[in-house]
């Protein structure tokens, strides 16, 4: 059957997820990262879309530089009455380059005016360290102000953002790219615990021991680049990246739900139970990415099959934020991607 291209989805037909704080939130997000590919006011056309298709959760970010055009259409859909502001999740991330003391207020507060909001329902630290990189930057050399995670730094910062909680800006607090290694290190450490972490989960890259870790932690994860981000910046590219639309096991599963598969990236989060928030500025693939957690579910035995197809190949490898003494992009994540191999392997 042919469908409508804005035929909408009723938010409450979306799958929900409570947090450790009692918030409930959508299963499902859109990404607003513009891939340095989309002008921000293409992305912002693509949220107003999203919202009036159904869209209820936004993962918005200060560096991905649109907040203020995401911010005029969060406006209009409030005083156009399309959703009010309780029944959208927004969550935003501190950039690398305010992690000083005193920084963080500034930022969120900065966020907020963009955003025009009084609040964010999630706030999260986007990397595990302060080291900068200009939008849009290619990699040539290390950043001689790189640094290394440390302890000490990261709980400077969660402080400044527990305070954040404190003064009613912020619902709830969030982690990014961190690894089980480094959430071992912080969370004793927390006053105010993370209650989502953002991280890369696709079928290429299924993280089962940091999903695993969170899920038993209280912490749900929220996936980037739940469709293996396809178009990603050059800097994040490798020879040999598996393509994950080209899976066979994606493809042939696909067919059989008739189906992109795209959709089958989607259905899978769903269902595995962590967040997907992809990302397109396409209205059919939009209004597909949310449509397709509400219909046609898969099966276990699909669910297995793609649980198999793990092919432990991390995507997004943030070597534009390695620091001088670090060896390869495997440090920024504490050498886990090679002990999951190691554990697949024995298995
Ligand atoms: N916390 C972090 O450090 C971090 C890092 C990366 C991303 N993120 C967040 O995660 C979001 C998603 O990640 P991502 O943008 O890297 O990757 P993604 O969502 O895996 O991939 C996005 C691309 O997939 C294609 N696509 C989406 N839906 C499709 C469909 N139904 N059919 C066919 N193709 C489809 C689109 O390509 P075309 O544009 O060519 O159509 C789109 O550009 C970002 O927007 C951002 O909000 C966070």
């Amino acid at each position: 059957m042919r469908r409508m291209l804005m035929e909408n989805v009723d938010p409450a037909a979306v799958p929900q997820r409570k947090l450790s704080n009692g918030m409930i939130i959508p299963g499902i997000g859109m990404g607003t990262f513009g891939n340095d590919r989309y002008a921000p006011r293409e992305v912002a056309d693509a949220v107003y879309g999203a919202i009036k298709a159904g869209y209820r959760l936004l993962d918005c970010a200060a560096a991905y530089g649109n907040e203020r055009d995401i911010g005029q259409v969060l406006a209009r859909v409030f005083a156009e009455g399309v959703v009010q502001r309780q029944e959208l999740t927004v969550m935003t991330k501190l950039w690398n380059d305010m992690h000083g003391k005193g920084d963080v207020l500034v930022a969120c507060a900065k966020s907020l005016r963009d955003l025009k909001l009084d609040y964010v329902d999630v706030y999260m630290v986007h990397w595990p360290f302060p080291n900068y990189h200009a939008p849009g930057a290619v990699l040539t050399g290390r950043n001689p102000d790189a640094v290394p995670f440390s302890v000490e730094e990261y709980m400077s910062v969660w402080r400044q953002m527990e305070r954040l909680v404190d003064m009613g800006l912020v619902r709830s607090l969030g982690m990014s790219n961190m690894t089980v290694t480094k959430l071992e290190q912080v969370l004793p450490l927390c006053r105010i615990r993370p209650v989502v972490l953002e991280v890369e989960i696709n079928p290429t890259f299924q993280q089962p021991a940091l999903f695993d870790y969170c899920m038993s932690h209280g912490i749900l994860p929220v996936a980037y680049s739940p469709m293996g981000s396809p178009c990603r910046p050059e800097r994040d590219t490798e020879e040999g990246d598996v393509v994950t639309f080209e899976m066979p096991e994606l493809k042939e599963i696909a067919e059989t739900h008739g189906c992109h598969p795209a959709s089958v990236c989607v259905k899978w989060a769903v269902q595995r139970g962590h967040v997907p928030i992809p990302f397109s500025v396409y209205e059919k693939e939009y209004v597909e990415n949310l449509r397709c957690t509400t219909e046609d579910f898969l099966t276990e035995e699909e669910m297995d099959t793609l649980k198999r197809a793990d092919r432990n190949a991390r995507l997004i490898k943030g070597k534009v934020f390695l620091w001088e003494e670090a060896e390869s992009w495997r440090d920024i994540w504490d050498g886990e991607d090679e002990r999951n191999n190691c554990k697949t392997t024995e298995a």
